[in-house]
């Protein structure tokens, strides 16, 4: 009760506020923009506005490059870029149509966007909290060229209800990122695109791949995805420009494509790291030009990579190069990496025909038993996550119970598309107890 009450006046504010943002002209919005924004910054403590986040972030991707004063110019121009990117939210409907895009809209390199779109092929359409985002992906509604919004769910019903209508005016359909999955290969599997924000932190279990030179833990669904669906991933901004409200209506825009990746040309031996890697590295490269317009607040580098003996290694690296400790770390660190075995179960801890999930160095090993032979794999399913320890086990096969993807379970190998490699472990059976050499 209470806290539909609280939604309702949450919503009735936001209303208001809307209402206001829609009656104002752009350069009038701006401006009201710019001041909530020195307010924030300036007149807000510190820690209310996760100041200390923004710094680290930036820290983290540009080292020393940007001073302290800098770091501080810097985190005020990114809060007035996000108070006119929710202005511009408001006021998109009304000012952006298929006869006046062209106004606010410049346009890079977005030849490829066109091949992609056009291939016939599905298409992954990817972003970032970078540039106005809403825009980018708006545009491609008003082209024609529908697509599942993959966005998270509000807390407040009501204010999700406007967003989510906000977001399907141009022909879109909104999906939730919790709980949709099985929607998202639907739409692929009738033929649909989707719009993804491909740098949310993904926990331990992502993928870590370099983000400004920092492992970041990111969503390996869509790589999954483009090679399971052979969709096209298109990487892509909204800038904001300068602006020139005396000859233009409204905030400009430079729209483009940063990468065109095509999961038919990696020829990688794991295309989910390299597809990952990729389109990382074409985000940061579009941050890159305007790192004011990055959302620097979100936690990228949450999850750190969890292979303790990597890290206890960085540690060890970071003595003294000619110390002896140094010297000997660098001789030995192929000794270091060498596989390490662990005792798994007993043997009479599986029926025959059974799967169990064990953890070893905090990784989820599904451990198997067909007859008298024991095989190990990875116990996640590189899907969505799914617990290949509790699917079904039949012709040295396993069936993940999530949504039925199938591996070989010597090879580790998809059972469709070769290309998906889970990993497989070796193990050691000394007849009574069952040991994993874990590299
Ligand atoms: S999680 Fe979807 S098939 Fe395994």
């Amino acid at each position: 009760m209470l806290q539909t009450l609280r939604h309702r006046l949450e919503f009735l504010v936001f209303q208001l506020i809307v209402c206001v943002i829609d009656c104002l002209s752009p350069q009038t919005a701006a401006r009201i923009a710019e001041n909530m924004a020195w307010l924030v910054h300036y007149g807000l403590p510190r820690q209310w506005t996760r100041y200390a986040v923004a710094r680290n972030n930036l820290q983290t991707a540009f080292g020393n490059d940007y001073s302290d004063v800098e770091i501080e110019q810097l985190v005020y121009r990114m809060w007035t870029h996000l108070f006119r990117t929710v202005t511009e939210i408001v006021q998109c409907p009304r000012k952006l149509h298929l006869h006046s895009y062209r106004q606010s809209i410049e346009f890079a390199d977005f030849t490829r966007t066109n091949q992609a779109v056009c291939s016939g092929r599905r298409v992954l359409v990817l972003g970032g909290h970078f540039g106005n985002w809403e825009i980018g992906i708006s545009l491609f509604g008003l082209w024609g060229f529908p697509m599942g919004v993959v966005a998270r769910e509000m807390d407040n019903p009501l204010l999700h209800e406007w967003f989510r209508k906000a977001r399907e005016l141009t022909g879109h359909r909104l999906l939730l990122k919790h709980g949709n999955f099985n929607e998202m290969t639907r739409l692929l599997e009738k033929g649909g695109n989707l719009g993804l924000l491909c740098d949310q932190d993904a926990g331990v279990r992502g993928l870590f791949v370099d983000f400004f030179g920092t492992p970041a833990s990111t969503f390996k669904s869509i790589a999954l995805l483009a090679l399971e669906y052979d969709a096209l991933i298109i990487v892509g901004y909204t800038l904001r420009l300068p602006d020139n409200f005396a000859n233009f209506p409204w905030p400009r825009f430079e729209v483009g494509c940063e990468a065109l990746i095509d999961p038919r040309n990696v020829t990688d031996n794991d295309p989910v790291h390299e597809i990952t890697r990729q389109f990382t590295q074409a985000l940061e490269r579009a941050i890159r030009r305007a790192p004011e317009q990055y959302f620097w607040v979100h936690r990228r580098w949450k999850s750190e990579p969890r292979i303790r003996r990597k890290r206890d290694l960085q540690r060890l690296a970071g003595w003294p190069k000619t110390s002896a400790c140094g010297i000997l770390v660098r001789c030995l660190k192929k000794d270091l990496i060498m596989p390490q075995r662990h005792r798994l179960a007993s043997v009479s801890d599986l029926a025959d025909g059974q799967g169990r999930e064990f953890v070893v160095e905090g990784r989820i090993i599904a451990l198997f038993r067909i007859g008298d032979r024991f095989l190990a794999l990875d116990g996640i399913c590189p899907h969505a996550g799914g617990p290949l320890a509790r699917g079904t086990i039949s012709n040295c096969m396993v069936t993940c119970p999530w949504h039925g993807w199938q591996f070989h379970l010597e090879t580790g190998q998809h059972v469709l598309n070769p290309r998906l490699q889970q990993s497989a472990f070796p193990l050691i059976v000394d007849g009574v107890e069952i040991f994993i050499d874990f590299p």
